[in-house]
C-alpha cells in the first residue's frame, strides 16, 4: 500500500501540487488523466524523490517518510520501493538491453551478477525482447525501447510502478505493443500509478481513475463512474473537450 499526505509543492512562487491525499492500496492500477500543466508528471516525481516535495509524507509498505525530516537512507529506500517508466525512456544509450536491465539490480539492489542476468532474461522474456538483449538502444525501435525500460522497471520488484506518458513519445505504429505489455503488467496484480492520454486504454485498464486539475485531485472514482457520470465540472470539461475532436467509435 502507499499514503501520500499532504504533499505540497511549488516552484518559485508557482503552486504545483496542493496537499494531495492519496491512498492506493496494493494490486491497484490508478489512471491519472488532466489537461497538460496540471501538475501530473511532478506529483509522479514527488513519489520517488526525483522531484522533492516542500512538505508532506509518503508511506510505502513499512516505510514513512516525512519530506521534511526525510534522512538519506529513507529516500534511498523510497527510491528502491518505486520504478518509474519514463515519455522518453531513458535507456543508457551505452548499454545493451540486456545491461540496461541489469544495471539498476546490481548497483541498487546490490543483486550478484548472474542473479541480476537472471531476473534480466526473465523480464525482457516477458516483454517479449528474448531475441533482442544485445542490442543497444538505438539499434531498438522505440516501442522496445520501451518495453527494455518496463522490463528494467519490473526487474526492481518495486512496490508500486510508476508510468508517465510512456506511449507520447512513440510513433502511432507502436503504441499499441507497448500498451500491450503494460495492460499484461496490469494483470499481473502489479500496483501502477499511470499517467495517460490514451483514454480507451485507460478505460479498459485503470481499476481507478483520478483526475489532477491545478494540483488538486478533483476527481476520484472507479473507470465507469469517471468516465459515465464524472462528480466535477472540470473532469466533465476534460472529457468532453478529449472526446470532441475523435473519432465517434471512442466517442462515450
Ligand atoms: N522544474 C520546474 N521548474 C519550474 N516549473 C516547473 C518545473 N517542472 C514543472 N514545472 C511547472 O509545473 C507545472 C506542472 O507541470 P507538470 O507536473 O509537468 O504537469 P503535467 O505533467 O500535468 O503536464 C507546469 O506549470 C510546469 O511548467
Ligand atoms: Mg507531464
Amino acid at each position: 500500500m502507499i499514503e501520500i499526505r499532504g504533499l505540497t509543492k511549488s516552484f518559485q512562487d508557482l503552486n504545483v501540487l496542493n496537499d494531495i491525499n492519496l491512498t492506493i492500496e496494493k494490486g491497484e492500477v490508478v489512471a491519472l488523466i488532466g489537461s497538460s500543466g496540471a501538475g501530473k508528471s511532478t506529483l509522479l516525481r514527488s513519489i520517488n524523490l526525483l522531484e522533492i516535495p516542500d512538505k508532506g509524507t509518503i508511506r510505502i509498505g513499512e516505510l514513512e517518510v516525512d519530506i521534511v525530516k526525510r534522512t538519506k537512507a529513507e529516500t534511498l529506500e523510497l527510491r528502491k520501493s518505486t520504478a518509474m517508466v519514463f515519455q522518453q525512456f531513458h535507456l543508457f544509450r551505452q548499454k545493451t538491453a540486456l545491461e540496461n536491465v541489469m544495471e539498476g539490480l546490481i548497483t541498487v539492489k546490490k543483486v550478484v551478477k548472474e542473479e541480476a542476468r537472471k531476473i534480466a532474461l526473465l523480464q525482457l522474456e516477458k516483454v517479449g525482447l528474448l531475441d533482442r538483449i544485445h542490442h543497444y538502444p538505438k539499434q531498438l525501435s522505440g516501442g522496445q525501447q520501451q518495453r527494455v525500460a518496463i522490463a528494467r522497471a519490473l526487474a526492481m520488484q518495486p512496490q508500486i510502478l510508476l508510468f508517465d506518458e510512456p506511449t507520447s513519445a512513440l510513433d502511432p505504429e507502436l503504441v499499441d505493443e507497448v500498451l500491450e505489455t503494460i495492460r499484461k503488467t496490469a494483470e499481473e496484480g502489479n500496483t501502477m500509478l499511470l499517467v495517460s492520454h490514451e483514454m480507451s486504454f485507460v478505460r479498459r485498464v485503470a481499476t481507478r481513475v483520478l483526475m489532477l486539475d491545478k494540483g488538486s485531485i478533483v476527481e476520484d472514482g472507479t473507470r465507469e463512474e469517471v468516465f459515465t457520470n464524472p462528480k466535477s465540472e472540470r473532469t466533465k470539461q476534460f472529457l468532453a473537450n478529449y472526446y470532441r475532436d475523435r473519432e465517434p467509435e471512442f466517442a462515450i
